[in-house]
């Protein structure tokens, strides 16, 4: 913690990161919302890197036990200036890089949410391709000419400085010194995740050190409940005072983190993080690619993981659909050994699934060659960070010379029990041309998928006008595109 060594005991198993940071006197991170939304209780983790052996990563730390980082190096946003440039005996405390810029900039009025946007900044500040992408490749909107990707502060809010003095911050930050000890620490190794066996108060987090021993604990123990990220976990403990007897985290398990391409198909661990799945596959697959920026936010996705949205089983999470639509399979483990699972046949009921609770989804297969059309619409109240009322992603293989949908496969999240495929949409698409009037034909089929309800967030009609809404939408983009190409 900060450089220190700092014991976790006596922490109750669930307490996380940021009661424990606070009750040592580092009140710097905040607590704004308790379940992920604000980005307050940024702080730093190192992390496994994707480019360098050790990445900097920002985390909501609301939502991470604190025994989850046992053996682990976190920085808060009181650490960073002291770590990054140490003073010399006698002389007035330096700010972080960072922090110098959000100082200058006013990019702080209240401050309640400062820290949390330091350590997010600074996380990409520390990004090792950031500066790769500057000014001279052009910039955009969400990318400075310094190459900060914006999408980095997509978790954090705040609500009485305004963003733009935050932006213009973000997008003044030049290069870490050469002589940055956050900088050099990049290129050592980062710890290893401890295998940890915490117990408090009836409560035991457990981290086993091997896919056998954790597969050994299921089976031993049905009641435990499996998180893997635990950013939607975190929520229940913090909002429903949840409070689990017995908690495996199989996050860190290197048999669910490895990222393996075959002639026909890609595995992806089940424990890798969205950010690390991004990062590493790095648009080699355009739909896994188009969710991405629209899952949360940058500190949800550094934390959770595929085989946690899937293993929830929520009907509107956001992988899906997408994954639906490229009829990804799911490889489940046991003590004995692994089945592979299509995805469309895993779900059975409002989060139910074919997984047994001695089971574990170790990886998600995605088949190869990939069908050449692909998009997924999320329709939410905001553009990022936010939970879809619907989800439609789809994948057409349309032939290029006769414009004949071959195959179509399209993905729906919450219009149902379950997330499902538009079954009847896709029989309205396949082997006809793809053009406005059988596009017409299949919307209506498409308006007419799964069984949307009403709640808080929308209408069925709602719900089923966007739907029928969206194929149209592809349509335009396809035509559009074929035109400008
Ligand atoms: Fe709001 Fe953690 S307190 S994200
Ligand atoms: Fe007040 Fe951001 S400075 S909430």
């Amino acid at each position: 913690m900060n450089g220190q060594e700092a014991p976790i005991a006596p922490a109750a198993a669930h307490t996380t990161v940021l009661d424990f940071l606070r009750e040592r006197g580092l009140t710097g991170t905040k607590e704004g919302c308790a379940e992920g939304e604000c980005g307050a209780c940024s702080v730093l983790v190192a992390r496994p890197g994707v480019h360098r052996p050790t990445d900097w990563v920002a985390v909501n730390a609301c939502l991470v036990p604190v025994a989850a980082l046992d053996g682990q190096e976190v920085v808060t946003a009181e650490g960073l200036a002291a770590l990054a440039t140490p003073d010399a005996p006698g002389t007035p405390p330096t700010l972080h890089p960072v922090q110098e810029e959000m100082a200058v900039r006013g990019g702080s009025q209240c401050g309640y949410c400062t820290p949390g946007f330091i350590c997010s900044m600074a996380s990409e500040y520390y990004r090792p391709d950031r500066c790769a992408h500057t000014a001279a490749d052009g910039h955009d909107a969400e990318h400075g000419p310094n190459g900060f990707d914006l999408h980095a502060l997509s978790g954090n809010l705040c609500r009485c400085t305004g963003y733009r003095p935050i932006r213009d911050a973000a997008f003044a930050v030049g290069e870490p010194a050469a002589d940055d000890p956050l900088a050099r620490r990049r290129d050592q190794a980062a710890p290893e995740p401890a295998a940890t066996h915490y117990t408090r108060d009836g409560g035991t987090f457990l981290r086993p050190g091997s896919l056998p021993e954790a597969l050994r604990v299921l089976r031993e123990r049905p009641e435990a409940v499996v998180v893997s990220g635990g950013t939607d976990y975190g929520v229940e403990v913090n909002i429903r005072s949840r409070r689990e007897r017995y908690v495996v985290a199989v996050d860190r398990l290197p048999e669910l983190r490895e990222l393996r391409r075959e002639s026909d198909h890609i595995e992806i661990g089940a424990a890798l993080t969205l950010t690390e799945i991004e990062r590493r596959l790095d648009g080699e697959v355009p739909l896994l690619a188009a969710l991405f920026p629209q899952f949360a936010s940058r500190l949800i996705r550094n934390s959770a993981t595929l085989g946690g949205n899937l293993g929830t089983g929520s009907p509107i999470g956001d992988s899906p659909p997408v994954l639906l639509a490229l009829e990804a399979s799911l490889v489940l483990a046991d003590a004995d050994g692994e089945r592979v699972v299509p995805l469309a046949e895993y779900f059975t009921g409002y989060r139910q699934s074919v997984r047994r609770p001695d089971e574990l989804i170790r990886a998600v297969r995605v088949p190869l060659p990939q069908a050449p059309v692909t998009a997924f619409h999320k329709i939410a109240k905001r553009r990022f960070d936010d939970i879809s009322s619907v989800a439609v992603a789809f994948a057409l293989d349309i032939d290029a010379g006769e414009g004949v949908v071959r195959k179509a496969r399209i993905g729906l999240g919450g219009v149902a029990a379950t997330p499902i495929r538009a079954l009847a949409t896709e029989a309205a698409l396949e082997g006809r041309p793809w053009t406005a009037e059988t596009v017409e034909a299949a919307a209506r089929a498409l308006r007419g998928e799964g069984t949307p309800m009403d709640d808080h967030r929308a209408s069925a009609l709602y719900r089923s006008a966007m739907l029928g809404q969206s194929l149209p939408k592809l349509y335009a983009q396809t035509t559009t595109e074929a035109v400008s190409s």
